[in-house]
């Protein structure tokens, strides 16, 4: 299942990508990679995005940053967005990361991208566009975002994300990563899983 690209989506392949599952490792030359940290509110993505981009030496960006103000001021009130809602928030993401792959760079971005036909919307970026699913069981997620403070994304909006939630496919390029262990360790083991610690 292959979300279309809308016009803007540039040179791709109508696959969604590049990279097939079995194509091996790529060396560190072979253009820019792009680390999309996913996974439901409250797993620890910007925390661990922000890690990663420093041990990488990559710039980092908040996919929430992007969302246009209707979408926040839903998700403020606790309600779920939908797909159409989500559309130019992805493609705005996708064009970031275009951006930056034109740059010369890859880049560290925190986006949910709970289903597959919004991963499907990323990897239409230039570049090599990687997935680090962040997993944790909800009451540790829970726990978490009980205790955070100052943030748009209401607690009552977990049991939605986990229903929503498609994990990566087996022909999807990205890594799952237990977050059951202090931010730290959770970005090492990112980083080997993804061949780059
Ligand atoms: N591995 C971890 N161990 C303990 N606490 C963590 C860990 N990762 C994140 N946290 C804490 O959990 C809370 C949620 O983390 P964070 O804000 O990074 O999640 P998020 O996935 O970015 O959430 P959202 O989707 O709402 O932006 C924060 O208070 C953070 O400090
Ligand atoms: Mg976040």
């Amino acid at each position: 299942m292959t979300a279309p690209h809308p016009p803007d989506g540039g040179p791709h392949p109508p696959d969604g990508g590049p990279h097939p599952p079995d194509d091996g490792p790529h060396p560190p030359d072979d253009g820019p990679v792009h680390v999309v940290v996913m996974g439901v509110a409250g797993s620890g993505k910007t925390t661990v995005a922000g890690i990663l981009a420093a041990r990488l030496g990559r710039p980092c960006a908040e996919a929430d940053d992007l969302h246009p103000a209707a979408n926040v001021a839903k998700m403020r009130a606790g309600v779920p967005l939908t797909d159409e809602d989500r559309r130019p928030w992805l493609e705005a993401l996708r064009a970031w990361l275009t951006a930056e792959a034109r740059a010369g760079r890859g880049a560290v971005v925190t986006c949910s991208a709970l289903r597959r036909a919004y991963r499907d919307v990323l990897r239409g970026a230039e570049g090599r566009v990687r997935f680090v699913h962040l997993v944790a069981d909800p009451a540790t997620i829970a726990a978490r975002m009980a205790a955070r403070s100052g943030h748009f994304m209401p607690p009552s909006l977990l049991p939605s994300q986990l229903a929503t939630l498609e994990p990566l496919d087996a022909d999807e390029d990205g890594v799952v990563v237990a977050a059951d262990v202090p931010p730290d360790e959770v970005a090492d083991r990112a980083l080997r899983a993804l061949g780059l610690g």
